[in-house]
């Protein structure tokens, strides 16, 4: 009479024939091989994509319009619109947030207030007992700004608005105190913003430069204007400096983001 096997048995015995064989074992484990491609048909698919005809502008609207603004965000972009200011862009405010979120921003300074189109993008990403210290020198401008974070919801507690040159402002907050400064005036102040952000930043602090393409002309050797020259001098003295870690991100009109060593 045959014996029956119980299946557990029949495990066991393959387990223990895997190990007196253990090349059969390997060969289990090979990725199949596929056949052998020409050099051409193996490309990076990112490069495929690119050389079929996408354009540029086409590519880089569709990386602005990824996170989409709601009506508070919108509503404080026709009135800066209203009053003669340009607010960051929808990439860049994504990219604001970003930042906040991922260095989990309790403390931020923000130098140029406009109508608090940055200022809601940076306190959806900072925690929810963050402050944003928002600077400006025009009262008008923080009076709409204020509104607009009482819109969106965030406490009066969650900012705190002051208005003055950022320059004279700056030397009165904290050293080491803060998590993230973003800097959207003047490309003159870029420099003393960034000598600010230095020691008002904690070591792993970010500072963050809006306008950093110069309008498109940065990387144009032939652009000489004083904007230009400004914003180039000071991306460079950042990028040469042993103290900051950076990346130039290209959303928006350029966000140069740098880490404090
Ligand atoms: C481009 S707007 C800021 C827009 C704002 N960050 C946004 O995205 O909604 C620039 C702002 O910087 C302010 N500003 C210009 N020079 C300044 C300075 N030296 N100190 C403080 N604020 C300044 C202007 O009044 C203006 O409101």
């Amino acid at each position: 009479m045959r014996r029956m096997e119980s299946p557990v048995a029949d495990g066991d015995r393959r387990v223990a024939d895997a190990r007196l064989r253990p090349f059969d074992v390997a060969s289990r484990l090979t990725v199949p091989t596929r056949p052998r491609t020409t050099h051409a048909a193996r490309r990076c698919p990112i490069a495929t994509v690119a050389g079929s005809g996408t354009s540029t502008a086409q590519t880089l609207h569709f990386a602005e319009s990824y996170v989409t603004e709601d009506l508070v965000l919108r509503t404080a972009r026709s009135l800066a619109h209203e009053v003669g200011l340009e607010a960051v862009t929808a990439g860049a405010g994504a990219a604001l947030r970003l930042l906040a979120a991922a260095g989990s921003a309790r403390a931020v300074v923000e130098i140029g207030t406009g109508t608090g189109v940055s200022g809601v993008w940076l306190l959806r990403g900072m925690r929810a007992d963050g402050v944003l210290t928002t600077i400006d020198v025009e009262v008008e401008h923080q009076r709409i700004a204020r509104r607009i974070f009482t819109e969106a919801g965030f406490a009066a507690g969650r900012t705190r608005i002051i208005t003055g040159r950022a320059l004279d402002v700056l030397p009165r907050l904290a050293d080491g105190a803060y998590d993230l400064v973003f800097v959207d005036a003047e490309a003159t102040g870029f420099a003393a913003c960034v000598d600010a952000a230095l020691r008002l930043l904690r070591p792993g602090g970010v500072v963050a430069l809006n306008g950093t393409l110069a309008g498109g002309r940065i990387g144009d050797p032939a652009a000489r204007d004083v904007e230009t020259v400004t914003v180039r001098e000071a991306i460079k003295a950042i990028r040469e400096s042993e103290h900051w870690i950076p990346a130039l991100l290209p959303v928006g009109h350029g966000l140069l983001a740098a880490v404090k060593c």
